[in-house]
């Protein structure tokens, strides 16, 4: 009997190919695991009205740990025109898979790590003192709080009269927007707990001491929205003061940190930020590595051990009916080597990172991307490797 039980959720798109790829690493590697596979996407909306069925919640209840590809997400008309016959008279709405799978099982830590990889001709370049080039060596993790905030999905248009009698409680409400008909606002809210708050930043704290990390910087914007970045900063303040004297506390703004990010981003260690500047700052490193093909990413329950290990990317359409699929499939590689991490496989993890670094500074297989091609179906004729190719050379280095 194999020794781990995974949930594969392969999805919509270029999701499956980048999984049964990464499978197969896994499978080279060593890794000894079963995987039963989960319905979820755009496939199951259509044909059953939910993108995430019932059996997949238990599947990963009951085994807890899955590697996802993606899924397609589409605007609300062009979901209810897809749903089958029979459906649509249902008054059924779409909702994302994946941020109803964070929210059913409280998967609040968000972890995108961005270490850049010797070789790799997509890593950020910058012209150093005195003309010469520098490639900054960028090794950052970021933290991102994955269920509250701006994400947290409370908004209105067209507030009920409830929620617009206690905005105008508030003399800024009245000043800068009591004017204004009630129909005419739409409200989109951020809200931020302790607790929330706190299990981030503790994640962001322990990292950095596991894995020597000099600093922890809060990515928010306390000047300025002083309530929850505010409390963000605080709380950041104190834990570090009496728990972790020995990691440096940085404090920056998140508009100017993208800015910063391109001028000295090797400078930064650990980085903990809200759910939607968290997302924008890890785009913005990731950008840095490679982008796309490269952007992994965990998100996790630290009580219930639930974790679902996944690329940044999503599903690619245009690219899923090529016959050779042409993605590059290290993101999700990546993703099932923080998924080792997890399970304390941290062996067969370094195996799988060591293989494909060497493959990427070898560069004899490129996939299109590191060859800096567009995306068409003709680009492996052009010396491109296919997703397969690139892990078959992953595969080889083991
Ligand atoms: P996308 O990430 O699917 O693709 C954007 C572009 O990035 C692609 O056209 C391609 O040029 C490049 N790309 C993506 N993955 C790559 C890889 N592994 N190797 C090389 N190049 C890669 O984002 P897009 O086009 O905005 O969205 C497509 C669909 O995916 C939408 O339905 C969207 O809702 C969904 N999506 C799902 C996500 C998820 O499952 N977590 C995340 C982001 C988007
Ligand atoms: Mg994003």
């Amino acid at each position: 009997m194999a020794k781990r039980t995974i949930v594969s959720l392969p999805g919509d798109g270029i999701g499956k190919n980048v999984l049964e790829e990464t499978i197969r690493v896994l499978d080279a590697a060593g890794f000894d695991a079963e995987y039963v596979e989960g319905d979820i996407g755009w496939e199951f909306w259509r044909s059953e009205g939910n993108p995430l069925p019932q059996r997949t919640i238990d599947l990963l209840e009951k085994h807890k740990v899955a590697l996802f590809g993606a899924i397609t997400s589409k605007p609300k008309d062009a979901a209810f025109e897809e749903l089958a016959p029979g459906l649509q008279e249902k008054g059924l709405v779409y909702s994302s898979p994946i941020v109803g799978l964070r929210q059913h099982f409280g998967l609040d830590i968000c972890l995108r790590p961005c270490k850049s990889y010797i070789g790799n001709p997509l890593n950020f370049v910058k012209r150093g003192v005195g003309d010469v080039i520098d490639e900054p060596a960028v090794d950052v993790a970021i933290f991102r709080q994955n269920t509250e905030g701006l994400y947290g999905g409370v908004e209105w248009s067209d507030p009920p009269e409830k929620v617009y009698d206690a905005l105008m409680t508030h003399p800024k409400f009245v000043k800068n927007f009591g004017d204004t008909p009630k129909e005419e606002i739409s409200v989109s809210t951020r809200i931020f707990t302790k607790k929330a708050t706190e299990r981030i930043l503790r994640a962001a704290f322990d990292h950095a001491k596991k894995y020597g990390y000099k600093s922890v910087t809060v990515c928010e914007k306390p000047n300025v929205i002083r309530e929850t970045s505010g409390m963000m900063y605080k709380m950041a303040q104190q834990i570090q003061k009496e728990e972790y004297p020995n990691i440096e506390l940085w404090n920056t703004n998140i508009d100017a940190q993208m800015m910063w990010l391109t001028k000295n981003p090797e400078t930064y260690g650990v980085i903990v930020a809200g759910n939607m500047f968290g997302d924008i700052v890890s785009d913005g490193f990731a950008g840095l590595i490679g982008g796309l093909g490269f952007a992994c990413s965990a998100q996790f329950n630290p009580d219930s051990g639930v974790a679902v290990f996944e690329p940044t990317h999503g599903s690619a359409p245009k690219y899923a009916d090529y016959e050779i699929s042409i993605v590059n499939p290290i993101a999700m590689i990546e993703s099932a080597c923080m998924m080792l991490d997890f399970i304390n496989e941290n062996g067969i993890a370094a195996k799988i990172r060591k293989a494909v670094a060497e493959v990427i500074s070898e560069g004899k297989v490129r996939t299109y991307d590191m060859m800096k091609m567009s995306g068409r179906a003709d680009v492996v004729e052009k010396g491109a490797a296919s997703t397969t190719q690139m892990a078959d050379a992953v595969i080889a280095k083991l």
